[in-house]
């Protein structure tokens, strides 16, 4: 019986969502995917090709044309997301993409297009996937799901300190508003809304640091693994 299980992290934008799945990954030896990244890279892809989000044509000849994988960077010793064999990591962090990747999330097409290729991911279990609708919709059987939350103002400042370091013009009412934007289209949206699934786990992480959430998230973990097994 195998004794790997799925973890998987949801929550709202910047909350800290990927820094827990990436050091839950590392501790137990599991493979970490940032679904947001995928969501990333597809807006990038349309963006950069001029398809129109309404257009489903064209949305649906472009998804043919798009391959996605993650690639270890040993420099940064983090996963970089590949759009047709480009490293296009650092791109999809930029603003152009941020202010444009919840219209795309919400493109059921695109959707269909990055669940399929989760769950292959994930077909072997032993991994930390984190996203809006993991523990809802790609892996409702998950064995650990987490919500991870947040206060917005808190939120911000994070992602503001974190932008800042690319792009030293950018404002933080420019950030809050980018936040507060994306939250509402991810929880509002039809397909597959950022919800809390009824089972998870709830992390707020507002007032605690990276280490105190990790030990948290880890005791979860090691007693779903020891149930699992
Ligand atoms: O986690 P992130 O900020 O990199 O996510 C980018 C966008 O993709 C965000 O608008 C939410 C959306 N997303 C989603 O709808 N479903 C996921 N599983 C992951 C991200």
């Amino acid at each position: 019986m195998s004794d790997k299980i799925i973890i998987a992290i949801d929550g709202f934008s910047s909350c800290g969502k990927s820094t827990l799945a990436k050091a839950l990954a590392a501790q137990l030896e599991y493979v970490f995917i940032d679904t947001g990244a995928m969501y990333r890279a597809i807006a990038l892809y349309f963006l950069r090709n001029h398809i129109s989000f309404q257009d489903e044509k064209a949305i649906a000849n472009a998804l043919l044309h798009i391959q996605l994988h993650f690639e270890h960077n040993p420099n940064t010793l983090k996963s970089d997301m590949f759009l047709n064999g480009e490293n296009v990591e650092l791109r999809i962090r930029e603003m152009q993409v941020s202010s444009k990747v919840s219209e795309v999330a919400a493109i059921p097409a695109v959707r269909d297009f990055a669940v399929a290729q989760q769950q292959v991911m994930g077909q072997h279990k032993g991994i930390v996937m984190d996203g809006r609708d993991i523990g809802t919709v790609v892996f409702p059987q998950a064995e650990l799901k987490i919500f991870v939350t947040a206060d917005p103002a808190i939120r911000a400042n994070r992602r503001f300190k974190e932008l800042q370091a690319t792009d030293p013009t950018i404002s933080m009412e420019a950030v809050a508003e980018n936040l507060a934007h994306r939250d509402h289209i991810d929880s509002t949206r039809e397909h597959s809304p950022l919800k809390q699934a009824e089972d998870a786990m709830v992390l707020d992480n507002s007032h605690l640091d990276r280490a105190a959430q990790f030990e948290i998230a880890l005791n979860w973990a090691k007693e779903r693994i020891v149930s699992a097994s």
